[in-house]
C-alpha cells in the first residue's frame, strides 16, 4: 500500500465498467483515492488504510445473486461518510435494512431525469440548476424500500429512490452514475461529498512526486532496476522519476523491435543518453521480432509474440546489467483496470496490453510501476513537474506493440517502411497546420489491400492506407477528429505523391466505442 500522509478515500469496486471514472473525478478535486476490489477489503485493510470516506462503485451483479459482492459490514461502523452508486446503492440498502427488487420492466439504461424533493440535501448543493437534472442510469434492479434513517431527496420515473441519504450518518446513495460525462453536473456531487467528508484537497502532483520517489527508494533499496523505455510519455516519465529516486541503479533498455516510427530510435536515445545521462542500452532486435512475426496476421497472436519477445530481450539485458532484480514499467491506471477484473480473473479482454500481466513471474523480476495509479493526463502533469521538455510530454501515445497493430494482416518490412513514411508525412501535416496538440492520437494504418490507381499515364496497384486521428480525455472513449476537407485532401495528395507504395488514402471516422483507437 502507498505510504501517504494525506486524506484518503476508499472506492470499493463492485466491478462497474466506469469505476475508474470515479477516481478520475476525485483526482480532479485533489483527493487521493484507492480503488480496491470488494473481495480484498477486510477489517484489517480498513484499519490500515483508514479512509476518510468510502464510495461503493456500481457493478454488474444483483444483490439477489448467489455470492453477490458485498462490502464488509464493518465499513458501516467506521463513522465516515459513504456514498453508494447504482449497485453500491442497492448494496447499501440491502446491508442496512432496506429492500431491493428485481427490475421487471423498470430497468433504466441511458439518459434519465431526476427531480428533487422539497427537502434540501447538502450533497446536492448547487446541483439542481433547473427543476430536473439529467443523469445517466444503468440498472436492472432498483431499491423499493430505503433503509431506516434514510430519506428520499430525488426521484426519476423508474427510480423512486434516485437520491437517498441519511444525513445523521452521512450515508448517501444514488441510483445513477454521477461520474460519467452524461451526468453533466455529476462532478458537483463528488465535490459536495468530499466537502461534507472534510477533505482538504491536498493531493497534488508535487506531493505525488515526493511520495513516489520515497516509495521507489523504499521498494528498491540498493538493488538494480531495468526499465523498458519505449519513447512514449509513460515509460519516459517513469524512467525520469525512477532515475531521480535511485540514480545509476537504473538502466534503461530501449528495444528497437523494428516497429518504431521514422526517426524514433535516434530521438529517444539522444534524449535519454545525452540529455539525461541515463545508462541506456539500445537493443537492436529488429531481426528477432520481425522474424517471429513473419506470416502472422492474427492481432492477438501478434501482441502475444511481441510481449513474449520483450520478456526474452529484457531477460537477456537484465543479466547484462548485472543482477537487476527489478523491472520498471510505465503501466498506467487504465491498463491495470482494463486488464484485471474485480474478481481477480480475466475481465472481458478487448486487447491484451503487453506491458501488464505475466512478466514478473516469467522473468524472475519484481515490478516497479510508479505510474500505476495515474491517468494519462496526470502522467503528463508529472512529466512537467519533473522538467521533461514540453515537446516530449505532448507526444501522442504510442502503443508498445508499435506499428505491428497499425499494419492489419501480415507484417512485412515493405509495408512497415511504407507505413513509416506515410505516418511521417501525416504527422508533419498535422504539425504544420498547428493541430498536433488538439489531437489525442494520430497515426496511419496501412491496409492489407492493394487498389488500382492511375498516376501519370500509368496504372498503379498499390496499398491503401487509413488516417486515424482522435480526440479523447483518457483513451477509454474517443471521437474522430473533424479535419477540414481541405486538410484531408492536401494530406492525401502529399502521401500519394511522396510515399511510393500508396495510391489511396482514406479517413477513419469511427468513434470508440464501437471502434478502438488502434486498428488491432
Ligand atoms: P485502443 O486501441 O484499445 O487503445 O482503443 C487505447 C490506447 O491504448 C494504446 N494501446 C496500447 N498501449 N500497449 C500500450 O502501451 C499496448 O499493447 C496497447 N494497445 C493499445 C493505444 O495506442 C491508445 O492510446
Amino acid at each position: 500500500m502507498t505510504d501517504i500522509s494525506h486524506d484518503r478515500l476508499l472506492i470499493i469496486d463492485f466491478g462497474s465498467q466506469v469505476t475508474q471514472l470515479i477516481a478520475r473525478r476525485l483526482r480532479e478535486l485533489n483527493v487521493f483515492c484507492e480503488i480496491k476490489p470488494f473481495n480484498t477489503v477486510d477489517d484489517a485493510y480498513l484499519e490500515e488504510f483508514a479512509p476518510k470516506a468510502v464510495i461503493f462503485s456500481g457493478g454488474p451483479s444483483s444483490v439477489f445473486a448467489e455470492g453477490a459482492p458485498m462490502p464488509p459490514q464493518s465499513v458501516f461502523d467506521l463513522g465516515v461518510p459513504i456514498l453508494g452508486i447504482c449497485y453500491g446503492q442497492q448494496v447499501m440498502m440491502h446491508c442496512l435494512g432496506g429492500k431491493v427488487v428485481r427490475g421487471h420492466g423498470t430497468a433504466e439504461f441511458g439518459r434519465a431525469f431526476v427531480t428533487p424533493s422539497d427537502e434540501k440535501l447538502p450533497l446536492l448543493e448547487g446541483w439542481f440548476l433547473t427543476d430536473r437534472e439529467q443523469v445517466w442510469m444503468s440498472h436492472g434492479d432498483h431499491v423499493s424500500a430505503i433503509a431506516p434513517g434514510f430519506e428520499v431527496f430525488g426521484t426519476s420515473p423508474n427510480a423512486p429512490f434516485a437520491i437517498t441519504g441519511d444525513t445523521e450518518r452521512n450515508f448517501y446513495a444514488v441510483q445513477f452514475h454521477p461520474e460519467v460525462h452524461h451526468t453533466p453536473n455529476g462532478a458537483r456531487l463528488y465535490e459536495n461529498f468530499i466537502r461534507l467528508a472534510g477533505f482538504k484537497g491536498d493531493w497534488t502532483m508535487s506531493a505525488y512526486r515526493e511520495e513516489a520517489i520515497a516509495n521507489i527508494r523504499e521498494q528498491v533499496g540498493d538493488a538494480k532496476v531495468i526499465c523498458g523505455l519505449s519513447g512514449g510519455v509513460d515509460s519516459s516519465v517513469a524512467a525520469v522519476l525512477i532515475h531521480e529516486a535511485i540514480g545509476d541503479q537504473l538502466t534503461c533498455v530501449f528495444v528497437d523491435h523494428g516497429l518504431l516510427r521514422k526517426g524514433e530510435a535516434e530521438e529517444v536515445v539522444t534524449m535519454f543518453r545525452d540529455n539525461y545521462n541515463m545508462p541506456l542500452i539500445h537493443a537492436d532486435e529488429q531481426e528477432l521480432f520481425l522474424g517471429e512475426l513473419d506470416g502472422v496476421s492474427d492481432p492477438e497472436t501478434k501482441r502475444k509474440i511481441i510481449g513474449r519477445l520483450f520478456i526474452d530481450v529484457f531477460q537477456k539485458h537484465a543479466i547484462e546489467v548485472g543482477d537487476a532484480t527489478f523491472l520498471a514499467q510505465g503501466t498506467l491506471y487504465p491498463d491495470v483496470i482494463e486488464s484485471v477484473s474485480f474478481s481477480g480473473g480475466p475481465s472481458v479482454t478487448i486487447k491484451s496490453h503487453h506491458n501488464v500481466g505475466g512478466l514478473p513471474e516469467k522473468m524472475g523480476l519484481k515490478l516497479v510501476e510508479p505510474l500505476r495509479e495515474l491517468f494519462k493526463d496526470e502522467v503528463r502533469e508529472l512529466g512537467r513537474e519533473l522538467g521533461l521538455p514540453p515537446s516530449f510530454i505532448g507526444r501522442h501515445p504510442f502503443p508498445g506493440p508499435g506499428l505491428a497493430i497499425r499494419c492489419p494482416g501480415e507484417i512485412t518490412r515493405e509495408k512497415l517502411d511504407i507505413l513509416r513514411e506515410a505516418d511521417a508525412v501525416y504527422i508533419d501535416q498535422i504539425r504544420k497546420h498547428g493541430l498536433y496538440d488538439d489531437i489525442w492520437q494520430a497515426f496511419v494504418a496501412i491496409l492489407p489491400v492493394r487498389t488500382v490507381g492511375v498516376m501519370g499515364d500509368g496504372r498503379t496497384y498499390d496499398f491503401a492506407c487509413a488516417l486515424r486521428a482522435v480526440t479523447s480525455v483518457d483513451g477509454m472513449t474517443a471521437d474522430y477528429y473533424p479535419f477540414t476537407h481541405d486538410f484531408l485532401g492536401e494530406t492525401a495528395t502529399r502521401i500519394i505523391n511522396e510515399v511510393p507504395g500508396i495510391n489511396r488514402v482514406t479517413y477513419d471516422i469511427t468513434s470508440k466505442p464501437p471502434g478502438t483507437i488502434e486498428w488491432e
